[in-house]
């Protein structure tokens, strides 16, 4: 069941997606991503902002995760577990996905990072692809229109930019609990699944990669990587359906 949220839930949602968005202007202000930081370095940042704002970490402990960001590098996609052995080198390219719960209202946003000043083109390509994707999807959030008409206009922006969407994984609902109905694929024909309405919130969160896009779950049971080593990005943000239109809540 889709959950439409009510004005107090979205007003509650907002404030939760605002901060998140703060987060992630400060990691960048501060060039938190750089060389010699471990994944470990960028998790504590993370946590200390959350809580100096007087909010929790929505993926610390849920499922059992062990920490408050994801951080996943180069060929892994999602879920990296911090370390304090993983030290940020040039040419690394990070991928920070975290949550906020502020009084029980929940924000989910991700973005990718390249470690060094030069981008490559390929890489430059990829990290755009996410982010057009990202873009071009949330056009189509407007009450009226069907959930997967996000779905394919994503996987028609993979396919201009000649890379793979990562098909396993999707965007979800989002606001009350970390994960809600419905899943939002990053793929798939226009014109099926709900119909979108005001009021619903969504993480739309494109995940590519340069090769072929099939993944697997690495040993320590969370952390996704590409099955053929190939880089991935990932851009996700929080949105709300409006009667209007659409609103993205994580950004500034
Ligand atoms: N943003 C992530 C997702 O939608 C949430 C990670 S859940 C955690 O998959 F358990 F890894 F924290
Ligand atoms: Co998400």
């Amino acid at each position: 069941m889709i959950h439409i949220k009510t004005p107090q839930e979205i007003e509650g949602i907002r404030k939760s997606c605002k901060l998140l968005a703060e987060l992630f202007k400060k990691i960048e202000e501060e060039e938190l991503v750089s060389e010699g930081v471990t994944t470990k370095d960028i998790d504590k940042f993370v946590e200390s902002f959350i809580r100096e704002h007087g909010a929790r970490p929505a993926f610390l402990g849920y499922r059992g995760y062990p920490a408050s960001a994801c951080v996943s590098l180069n060929d892994e996609v999602v879920h990296g577990i911090p370390s304090q052995k993983r030290k940020l080198k040039k040419g690394d390219l990070v991928k920070i996905d975290t949550g906020i719960n502020l009084e029980g209202f929940i924000s989910d946003a991700a973005r990718t990072y390249y470690v060094g000043d030069v981008v490559p083109e390929t890489v430059r390509k990829l990290m755009d692809s996410v982010k057009d994707a990202f873009y071009s999807g949330v056009e189509k959030a407007l009450p009226g229109r069907h959930l997967s008409d996000i779905s394919h206009a994503i996987q028609e922006i993979a396919r201009k930019y000649g890379v793979s969407v990562i098909k396993e994984l999707g965007g979800h609902g989002v606001g009350l609990r970390l994960h809600e109905d419905p899943f939002v694929p990053n793929y798939g024909p226009p014109g099926r699944g709900p119909l979108l309405r005001a009021g619903m919130v969504l993480a739309i969160e494109p995940m590519f990669a340069l090769g072929d896009g099939r993944v697997y779950t690495a040993k320590d049971g969370w952390t996704i990587a590409t099955r053929d080593g190939s880089l991935t990005a990932h851009y996700e943000n929080t949105i709300l359906i409006t009667e209007k239109g659409f609103e993205i809540l994580t950004e500034i």
